[in-house]
């Protein structure tokens, strides 16, 4: 049996998130942040992405913001296995976040996760309980439609974070216009007295 001097500890996932005032992610699915989001917010994506050892994204992510040379897994049903030397396409059905890390242990150890979204990316790590931090960015705009943080979510972005379990442990205001940027954790499970 595996002691705790060898066994990895299990990786941290990171949900970085620019939502919008009314609780979307992009008009649709070509629609990138860096189309409308603060240039705060992106200096901050910047910092997130650095720090991660992957990106874990779906298939319109990864398409609307191509970068060939960064570490990623690209969730997809229709295509699967390395497509670059830094890149693996994988078909999550049967696999947890847990197993991310033995599928691309001989590229980059995962440590750190970062979850670039979109919604139904988000979905997969949050039916896993593998969302350990949130980096919401809340840009002072209306979509009125478009992709929700989660399936079915509507609302302000801070209560459909709250409504899925995490709870705010710090907020700032990042600019003029009025951009908030709020981290979020899990909140604690409470044993019944
Ligand atoms: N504002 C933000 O923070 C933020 C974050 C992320 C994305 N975005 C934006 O949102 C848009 C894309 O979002 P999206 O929700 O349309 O798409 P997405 O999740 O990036 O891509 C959807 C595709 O990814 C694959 N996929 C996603 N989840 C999967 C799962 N659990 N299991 C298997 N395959 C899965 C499927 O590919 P196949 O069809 O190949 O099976 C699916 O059709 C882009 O414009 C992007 O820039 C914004």
């Amino acid at each position: 049996m595996p002691d705790a001097m060898t066994t990895p500890a299990p990786p941290q996932f990171t949900l970085a998130i620019v939502a919008t005032r009314d609780g979307f992610i992009a008009r649709a699915p070509d629609h990138p942040p860096q189309d409308w989001a603060s240039a705060e917010e992106q200096a901050l994506f910047f910092r997130d992405v650095e720090a991660a050892d992957w990106a874990i994204m779906g298939r319109n992510t990864h398409l609307a913001a191509d970068r060939p040379e960064r570490r990623r897994i690209v969730l997809s049903r229709s295509r699967a296995g390395w497509q670059r030397p830094t890149q693996l396409w994988l078909d999550p059905g049967g696999t947890t976040p847990d197993d991310l890390p033995a599928l691309v242990e001989a590229v980059h150890p995962l440590r750190r996760g970062l979850i670039l979204g979109g919604t139904t990316v988000h979905d997969w790590f949050l039916a896993h309980g593998a969302i350990h931090r949130v980096h919401l960015t809340i840009e002072p705009i209306d979509f009125v439609q478009g992709l929700p943080i989660f399936s079915g979510a509507e609302g302000a972005p801070r209560a459909v974070l709250e409504g899925a379990g995490f709870q705010t442990v710090s907020e700032e205001r990042l600019n003029a216009a009025g951009t908030r940027y709020l981290v979020m954790e899990p909140r604690p499970c409470h044993s019944p007295p």
